[in-house]
């Protein structure tokens, strides 16, 4: 047995030790002091902002206080050995392979014996500075089992539990895809007859992290222990990636801090930018940049986190068809490695987990506490909405001839840098409508904009279809953003998506339009709910960098999400036939009508067959080598993950969905 390991055992072993139970002292150079976030915790250097980055952009204040070898040795309580379950990786291949051997299959959980005793929490709380946070479910005041009923508390929960993010993206635990958590702690009135509040499958602790030390020491003792560790921005993952069983948690919502740079200077790039913290939120970025007279490549959602889980998984954008994933527009970040180490990735620092850390996924190669990003000129937009429906005029066929008329255009319209967020929906008794909201025409006059759609209305005139367009010109992208992207529900218990991106060879030839256009159809006749993207990933203006992610979106006009919806009180056969038809049957129609494209592991199919083809394409060997490289011993793990098919979740939902409600253990 190599020393590290049997360090780690004497540590696991000597602990708990009871005289530390009450006292809030650790050892520090031989000399009890008090522990508290101004004497040890956190347990850290400051550091001087410019010198330990490789990147242009000073350190954040909150990148300043990091956890270093200095600070680990200063630390000498004799029973913590130099904390040593505290201590960075530092391993050989051998010792490597030997902590697999001695970890065994499975992560530790509450009952194994690496799992850290009362007194082990308390000191990482110490070192944390007060920053761990037990898990109490955010729907808790529903039930009598964390500290009884709260009725008014519950009332508001309930009431805003799927149409205001922004409360849960404020609780440490709080995750938008519940069914995949496995529903252990909903409001009783959303899932019906729910009668117990678990914390199940979302996180034992997390550490409402407001610095670098505290990741860099939860990264530490997440692997040292063998916990599974999860990192939790805002989560909005689609694949429940930000929660899990018996998990310690690193929260970064926190994580706030904005810069802005006139003129940055790095690897090439001289123009303006912005240094973001992980937790800044699309809400955020959008209006200092407009105070700043630029704008950013973001999403839509108001409430995504941009440098978390978006930027991770490529990051699809209003401005995508003129500039390309939001991921093309990082410079450097600053990230906590699965060996504990923070340091920067950009072109000339750490140049593969740079390339890794743009479209190869969260949670999968480390914390990114902060980003350097591209912007881009202010410009105005004009927005434009319509109304597409079947009525006494209108009949399916013409309805869908009307869509026709709309979807051979996207080339066109793609060329010209627009993006168009719409839905197609199936009402029964065949009757279909579908709600453009919004076109968005960046950089566009509505004039100049009624001009490029103007043969399209034409088309729907001569259907005699009126689909009452209504186009408003903003002066700034901030304002037509707000104005065009209300708000999206979350956290429902009777939903599940899936998604593909259709390849641009589609609209080569009549024969492969018709064949998409008729698979789509079929699907929306079925009762699938459509919800779409006229969108390229390539950026018209620009050349994308080399960098992670999926190839599909790089040669793609559309992004579709199919969701199934279903009735959550009805029998268990009825909601699970409602999710296979959509993996197996709809999306198999789409599959085949795309053969060997890919599908957007952001807002994808929890199940996904082939999903390291579909969301990672040709890069996934390259991903799945770096993964080896960089995290041997699986510290990082998320659904869908690249490498995640080397471990297994050791129950299903409704038969196929892995449940993040249990453990998670190697294949
Ligand atoms: C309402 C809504 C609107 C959306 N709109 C868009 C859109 O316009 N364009 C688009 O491309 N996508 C969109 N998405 C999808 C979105 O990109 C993903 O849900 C993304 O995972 C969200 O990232 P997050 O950090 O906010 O969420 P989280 O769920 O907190 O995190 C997502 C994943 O990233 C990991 N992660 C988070 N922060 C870090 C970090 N600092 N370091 C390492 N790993 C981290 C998490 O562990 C998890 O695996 C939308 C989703 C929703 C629900
Ligand atoms: C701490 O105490 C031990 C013995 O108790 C001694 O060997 C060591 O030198 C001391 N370290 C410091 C930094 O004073
Ligand atoms: C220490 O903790 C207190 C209370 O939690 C907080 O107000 C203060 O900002 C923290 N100080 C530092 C340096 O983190
Ligand atoms: C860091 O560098 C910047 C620019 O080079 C400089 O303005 C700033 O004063 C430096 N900060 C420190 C603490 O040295
Ligand atoms: C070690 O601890 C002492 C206080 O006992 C402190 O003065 C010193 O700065 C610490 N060193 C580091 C690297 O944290
Ligand atoms: C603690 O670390 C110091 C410096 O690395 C080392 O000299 C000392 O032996 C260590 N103490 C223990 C108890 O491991
Ligand atoms: C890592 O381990 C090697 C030997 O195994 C040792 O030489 C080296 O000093 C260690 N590095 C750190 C930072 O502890
Ligand atoms: C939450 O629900 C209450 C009603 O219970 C409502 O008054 C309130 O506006 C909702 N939203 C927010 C953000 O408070
Ligand atoms: C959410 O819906 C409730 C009614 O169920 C309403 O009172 C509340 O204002 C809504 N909140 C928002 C932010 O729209
Ligand atoms: C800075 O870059 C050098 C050279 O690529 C690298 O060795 C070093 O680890 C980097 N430092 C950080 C903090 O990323
Ligand atoms: C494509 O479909 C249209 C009807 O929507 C039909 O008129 C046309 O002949 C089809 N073209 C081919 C090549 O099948």
């Amino acid at each position: 047995m190599s020393s590290s390991t049997k360090s780690l055992l004497t540590a696991a072993l000597l602990l708990p030790f009871s005289h530390l139970a009450g006292a809030q002292t650790l050892v520090v150079d031989n000399e009890t002091v008090a522990a508290d976030n101004s004497t040890v915790a956190p347990a850290a250097s400051e550091v001087d902002p410019n010198a330990s980055t490789n990147s242009s952009a000073s350190l954040f204040s909150d990148e300043t206080v990091q956890l270093t070898d200095d600070v680990l040795a200063n630390l000498t309580s004799l029973e913590l050995s130099n904390v040593t379950l505290f201590s960075f990786q530092n391993d050989t291949e051998e010792d490597i392979l030997e902590k697999r051997f001695f970890f065994g299959g499975c992560k530790t959980y509450p009952g194994d014996w690496l799992w850290p005793s009362t007194i082990i929490w308390r000191i990482f709380d110490i070192l944390l500075g007060g920053s761990l946070i037990k898990t109490v479910p955010y729907a808790a005041p529903c039930y009598s089992e964390f500290g009884g009923i709260d009725s008014a508390e519950c009332d508001y929960i309930t009431a805003n539990w799927s149409n205001d993010s922004y409360i849960h993206i404020e609780d440490p635990t709080s995750v938008n895809s519940v069914l995949f958590q496995g529903l252990t702690c909903m409001p009783p009135t959303i899932n019906v007859g729910e009668t117990t509040c678990e914390v199940g499958g979302y996180p034992e602790y997390a550490v409402a992290v407001t610095n670098v030390a505290q990741v860099q020491l939860a990264v530490n003792l997440a692997r040292n222990l063998n916990l599974r560790l999860v990192v939790k921005n805002t989560g909005h993952d689609f694949g429940a990636k930000s929660t899990g069983k018996g998990s310690l948690s690193i929260w970064t919502h926190n994580l706030k801090k904005i810069k802005f740079y006139n003129n940055y200077h790095q690897d090439g790039y001289s123009g303006p930018a912005f240094k973001l913290g992980a937790g800044v939120q699309a809400f955020e970025v959008y209006e200092a940049a407009h105070q700043n007279g630029v704008t950013l490549v973001g999403g839509e959602g108001a409430t995504v986190g941009v440098m978390g889980g978006y930027i991770a998984g490529g990051g699809h954008s209003p401005l995508s068809s003129l500039y390309g994933m939001a991921a093309d527009q990082v410079i450097s970040l600053e990230v906590v490695t699965a060996q504990g180490r923070f340091v920067t990735a950009s072109a000339n620092s750490n140049p593969e987990l740079f390339w890794a850390l743009r479209g190869g996924g969260g949670s999968t190669y480390g914390v990114v506490t902060s980003a350097v990003v591209k912007a881009k000129p202010a410009m105005k937009v004009t927005l434009m909405t319509w109304e597409l429906a079947t009525s006494d005029t209108v009949d399916a066929d013409t309805f869908w001839a009307a869509m026709k008329a709309f979807f051979e255009r996207f080339p066109t319209y793609t060329a010209a840098g627009q993006y168009e967020y719409f839905r197609i929906q199936n009402l029964g008794g065949d009757q279909y409508y579908s709600d453009m909201g919004p076109w968005f025409a960046p950089d566009y006059t509505e004039a100049e904009l009624r001009a490029l759609v103007a043969p399209l209305m034409a088309d729907f005139d001569a259907l005699g279809v009126d689909v009452n367009p209504v186009y408003t010109e903003y002066t700034d992208f901030y304002d037509a953003w707000q104005a065009g992207f209300p708000l999206e529900p979350w956290g429902s218990n009777a939903i599940r998506q899936a998604s593909r991106l259709f390849p641009k060879g589609n609209w080569e030839d009549e024969t492969k339009l018709n064949n998409t256009f008729d698979a789509l159809r079929s699907v929306v006749e079925d009762g699938a709910y459509v919800i779409a993207f006229n969108i390229g990933g390539d950026g018209s203006q620009e050349d994308y960098p080399d960098n992670a992610i999926n190839p599909a979106w790089r040669d793609t006009y559309m992004h579709c999400i199919l969701a199934s919806f279903w009735d959550p009180t009805a029998d268990e056969s009825v909601i699970k036939s409602a999710s296979d038809m959509l993996t197996f049957d709809w999306m198999q129609r789409l599959r085949d009508v795309s053969p060997g494209a890919g599908a957007y592991m952001s807002e994808s199919d929890y199940i996904e067959p082939n999903w390291q083809q579909a969301f990672f394409g040709s890069k996934y060997d390259r991903l799945y080598e770096l993964k080896q490289e960089l995290d041997p011993l699986g510290v990082f793990y998320a659904q869908n993950g690249v490498g995640s098919e080397d471990w297994t979740m050791s129950e299903y939902i409704l038969g196929n969905l892995p449940s993040q409600n249990s453990k998670l253990c190697r294949a």
